[in-house]
């Protein structure tokens, strides 16, 4: 398989980066600036993309590369800080600029470049820099130029190395995708081999021969990495796969069903339940503060997977849905790059497996829905919104108990319902019912009534760091409010959360 090397300096759209090269069907790998020039060597890549990174080439601490990698033959393409390393491996100058160069630029560019065949010459670029190529290397041609940037993108065609200034991986940056495909595909003259189909194909074939006739056992969570993990699995080896679910009783309505329905009817595989809302209800007791419920909800669910694994005599390998940003070594920092696995779970002492299957710690988030959608998981599922794990146990304000957990099952579904029906929910990044544990006096008929009230969240945000509260229709709001009220028992109230991330969370707890 083509591969692509994206060299990892530190910059913020590192990821970005990746994941367009991958759009253009390109498979691209991120390896920090840390990585050994040898190990690049072995892995023979059709193309090395230098990513952004902090501030000036000349600091005594900024992310640095042996400029042997500039002679091994590979293409380059030197993005942002990534431009100004070459013109500074090279011997060109680079300078501070008086004024910075922030948002969205407009670039004259050079269309008798390959990088630029058939681009507009003019058009808008993301550029975030102060420091500039005052200066370009001998043997490099300046190709792009804006009113504040003499050298916004410079070539050598024969060495194949190329540079720019602005960041074609985001989106403001007009043809930055047509800029990334000339480089992949004229540059580079990748054919373009990373296509789910075939992933999944491959996949397959290689899970049949690691795990032979051995058993796999995977813990489920109804999200959406395990359940791609798990059909992907179920494809391979069928039956040998066991899936654990373990249900602690504060799922959405009807959610635990869904998942054990999808995948006892959709897919071959063992398929085991374990519904234990009583234990977590009895170990939540009088717990009112949000991180000591976290904690408890974390650790017996843990407690209740792993006995449930004990007891499986024949264990073969352990399967988890860990995917690629999962398992990135970031190239921020210097000595100490850290990795982090959050996704991962760590094993009890007591536990032996054959061996672990990530089997999708390849791919970002957009594939592994792409993979499961192809492989016939139903789109609700494949598309969910996030559901932090545990649960409604942070959306019930103090102390959790039978009846609250119904009580706001059964708002939230007709808050979902709604939005189903309306095509809304589509407009939004999450939304859900809250049980803020507050009783407010209402009227019911001729009677004073003194129920609960229910919050209304939902917010639109790219990446869940900030959010802002969305703004519902009235009428849609109205409908959810009345049905509600009418159909929910013990609700007589709901108020709608008008409050942005920061300085609210997205989560009420
Ligand atoms: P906050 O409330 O921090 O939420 O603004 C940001 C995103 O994270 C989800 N979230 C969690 N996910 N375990 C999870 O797996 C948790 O404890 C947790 N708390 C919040 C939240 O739903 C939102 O998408």
């Amino acid at each position: 398989m083509e591969k692509i090397l994206v060299l990892d300096f530190g910059g913020q759209y590192n990821q970005l980066i990746a994941r367009r090269v991958r759009d253009n069907n390109v498979y691209a790998e991120i390896l920090p600036y840390t990585t050994p020039i040898e190990k690049i060597k072995e892995n023979n890549y059709k193309g090395i993309i230098f990513t952004g990174g902090p501030n000036s080439v000349y600091d005594d601490n900024s992310p640095h590369y042996s400029s042997e990698i500039l002679n091994l033959g590979i293409p380059v393409l030197g993005i942002c800080y990534g431009c100004q390393l070459i013109a500074f491996m090279r011997e060109g100058k680079v300078s501070s600029s008086p004024v910075s160069e922030y948002g969205k630029i407009e670039v004259t560019l050079n269309t008798d470049s390959l990088l630029f065949k058939d681009i507009p010459e003019k058009s808008a670029v993301w550029m975030s820099h102060t420091d500039y190529i005052s200066q370009p290397p001998q043997g490099f041609k300046i190709i792009g130029t804006t009113d504040n940037c003499p050298c916004a993108a410079m070539e050598n065609p024969e060495e194949k190395i190329y540079a720019v200034q602005f960041h074609p991986e985001v989106t403001h940056s007009r043809f930055g995708k047509e800029i990334l495909r000339n480089f992949l595909y004229l540059v580079c003259r990748c054919s373009g081999d990373w296509i789910m189909d075939d992933f999944i194909e491959r996949t397959v074939a290689e899970l049949r021969e690691k795990i032979g006739d051995k058993k796999v056992i995977l813990g489920l969570s109804g999200g959406v990495d395990s359940s791609v993990a798990a059909a992907l699995i179920s494809r391979a080896v069928g039956k040998q796969l066991t899936c654990v679910f373990v249900d602690q009783g504060l799922m959405r309505k009807d959610e635990g069903d869904f998942v054990e329905k999808t995948f006892t009817s959709l897919f071959d595989m063992n398929f085991v339940r374990v519904n234990c809302q009583e234990h977590f209800l009895s170990k939540l007791k009088g717990v009112t503060d949000p991180e000591e419920k976290r904690k408890i909800i974390g650790t017996e669910f843990f407690n209740v997977f792993w006995n449930e694994i004990r007891r499986e005599n024949d264990k073969g390998f352990f399967a988890q849905g860990t995917i690629y940003p999962d398992c990135i070594e970031s190239g921020k920092g210097d000595a100490d790059v850290i990795k982090t696995h959050h996704n991962k779970v760590k094993m009890p002492d007591d536990v032996e497996f054959e061996g672990l299957i990530e089997p999708l710690c390849d791919l970002f988030k957009d594939e592994v829905r792409a993979v499961g959608e192809k492989l016939g998981i139903p789109r609700e599922l494949v598309w969910r919104q996030p559901f932090p794990g545990p649960g409604l146990g942070v959306r019930i304000i103090g102390e959790i108990t039978a009846e609250k957990v119904k009580i706001l099952q059964e708002a939230d579904a007709v808050f979902r319902d709604e939005m189903a029906k309306s095509g809304y929910e589509s407009e939004l990044s999450q939304f859900f019912a809250v049980l803020p544990n507050v009783k407010t006096v209402g009227v019911m008929g001729d009677h004073r009534t003194y129920e609960h009230l229910i919050a209304l969240r939902a917010v639109t945000t790219d990446n869940f760091m900030t959010a802002d509260w969305a703004q519902i229709p009235y009428d849609l709001l109205a409908r959810v409010s009345n049905r509600i009220t009418n159909e929910v028992e013990h609700v007589s109230r709901v108020v709608y959360d008008i409050t942005s991330k920061p300085p609210g969370t997205v989560e009420w707890e």
